[in-house]
């Protein structure tokens, strides 16, 4: 019996076929069903709508109508309905079960949040009203930044970037203002073998030089290897704390005093915020510049129904080179300081580089991100950090006599094991991540970092009870010794029991089809 299936105990005693055998006459499996592309499903002449006949009118079109109809598909309203239902119920969420995907913190995003997002006076608004029709909007953007700057104890802070890597772009750019502000333009960047994709593509797209610095062993940056690159034409360094392998850079201290001991500025890479948020301000550790995610640390995870927020916090030195717009306060309110003339108006001699997007930012995310941080309190987001990071050293530590850690010692909020525990069993990382799914689990992240070898990086989030995380457990566990005892069938055909099989994923990513064509009727080509 496996481990759950006690409550299910009253179910009759029946024949036992192999499920993966199955094939099913309707393609449908169970009550998980096949579901056709909208436009396979029209049958000409069928509409869900009446409408009323078209009263005679002139066109002013001068003869540039439409001149065939233009494909939509033919459906009945509980056609529409079905579909629509049936596709929503194919996404896997934060909302359905555990979901570990390491370095996207999928926490759990609090209906509260969504309760104050969609109040008509925050949501029903427009980015060109007046100024003065919107103040309430602007002060949760105000109000938003405030705690942002309070918590990283940098004071200021660039609200308008989209995403993670958008705020990496935004702080690349006002470092890259700083320096040519002085007319000391530099040439590279410093960036760990273990950082996200996004940080040299970021420092690449800046027009710097990648200069990667290698890791120790003990998966930190190598200082001494970091020191030894140190000259006056480094612009910066693009650091991850907690890093990508889960592990809190414990010599940041020395690294921000050599980075600033040749005029370069300290870039971090927030992302990781949540495993430190209340623990400790990144301006005290001597970073000059950060993004954060709104998206992971204050909620609304990728996949929990969202766009991104990437504000950037900085210090006061690099304040003046930040993009527009931001928010003042005057005698008739907040305002939005958008274009130069309107610095110049306010007597500001900022430097900015201007926009790094249209309007302000993502409104949504800012009220979600301050409803949960207004929820929580100052204690609440603390008890956040530590319970990311009890959670992922319960995680941790249940699995590493079965499965192999990637560094000895406890990590912070995120569990990173190699795959030696999978040598020699024909098993590989992505053969291990596709039997978890038929087990009803997402995968883990896999092959990142990519200075492990086959990686497994798992972040369960303050949001799993210990149940929820037993269970997966006692999961991993099974599946790793199924893998050592020989069965390598259950891993590289998974999943079995997934709507699809396995699918080539470098043609899925290479050669996507990201639009359908209608097949050509028989003999149109003859
Ligand atoms: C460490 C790290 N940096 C940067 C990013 C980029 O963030 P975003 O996906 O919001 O652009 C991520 C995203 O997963 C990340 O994990």
């Amino acid at each position: 019996m496996s481990a759950r299936s006690k409550a299910h105990s009253a179910v009759r005693d029946v024949p036992q076929v192999d499920a993966s055998t199955i094939t099913t006459h309707s393609g449908h499996r169970g009550l998980q069903m096949l579901e056709p592309l909208i436009f396979e499903m029209g049958s000409s002449g069928r509409t869900g709508v009446d409408f009323p006949p078209v009263p005679k009118f002139e066109s002013k079109l001068g003869g540039l109508g439409r001149q065939g109809a233009i494909g939509l598909p033919a459906l009945s309203e509980p056609q529409v309905v079905r579909h629509y239902v049936r596709v929503s119920q194919k996404n896997f969420a934060i909302d359905s079960g555990l979901y570990p995907l390491g370095s996207c913190t999928m926490k759990h995003n609090p209906r509260l949040n969504e309760k104050v997002a969609r109040l008509p006076g925050l949501s029903d608004i427009h980015p060109l009203q007046p100024q003065s029709t919107v103040q309430g909007a602007l002060e949760v953007i105000d109000t938003l930044a405030h705690w942002l700057t309070t918590l990283t104890g940098l004071p200021a802070v660039a609200m308008s970037p989209a995403a993670g890597a958008h705020g990496e772009l935004t702080g690349m750019m006002t470092i890259r203002t700083a320096h040519e502000a002085r007319g000391d333009a530099r040439k590279r960047i410093l960036v760990p073998d273990s950082a996200h994709g996004t940080n040299p593509a970021t420092a690449v797209l800046c027009g710097y030089a990648v200069d990667p610095v290698p890791s120790l062993p003990n998966g930190r940056i190598d200082l001494e290897a970091l020191k030894a690159k140190l000259d006056d034409d480094v612009a910066g360094i693009m650091l991850t704390n907690p890093n990508t392998c889960g592990l809190f850079e414990n010599q940041i201290i020395e690294v921000a005093e050599a980075i600033h001991a040749v005029g370069a500025y300290f870039y971090c890479d927030g992302a990781n915020f949540n495993a430190i948020v209340g623990k400790v301000r990144p301006g005290d550790l001597g970073i000059d510049i950060m993004h954060l995610n709104l998206h992971k640390t204050f909620s609304t995870p990728h996949g929990g129904g969202g766009p991104g927020s990437g504000p950037v916090v900085m210090s006061a030195e690099l304040a003046p080179f930040a993009p527009l717009p931001y928010i003042v306060k005057g005698p008739d309110g907040l305002r939005l300081i958008e274009t130069e003339a309107d610095q110049a108006a306010a007597g500001d001699g900022g430097q900015s580089y201007g926009r790094m997007r249209s309007f302000h930012g993502q409104m949504g995310m800012f009220v979600r991100a301050l409803a949960y941080m207004m929820s929580h309190g100052s204690d609440g987001l603390l008890q956040v950090a530590e319970d990311a990071v009890l959670n992922a050293n319960y995680v941790l530590a249940r699995l590493k006599d079965v499965m192999s850690p990637a560094y000895p010692g406890p990590c912070m909020h995120e569990a990173l094991f190699d795959d030696s525990f999978l040598k020699d069993t024909g098993v590989t990382t992505l053969d291990f991540a596709k039997a978890m799914i038929d087990e009803g689990f997402h995968p883990m992240t896999v092959y990142f970092p990519l200075i492990v070898h086959g990686a497994m990086l798992t972040e369960p989030t303050e949001s799993e009870s210990k149940e929820s995380m037993d269970v997966f457990i006692v999961t991993l566990r099974a599946l790793a010794g199924d893998a050592k005892a020989g069965d390598a069938a259950r891993f590289t055909g998974a999943p079995y029991l997934a709507p699809l099989r396995r699918l080539d994923e470098t043609r899925a990513a290479r050669s996507p089809r990201l639009r359908w064509t209608p097949e050509a009727p028989a003999g149109a080509n003859e």
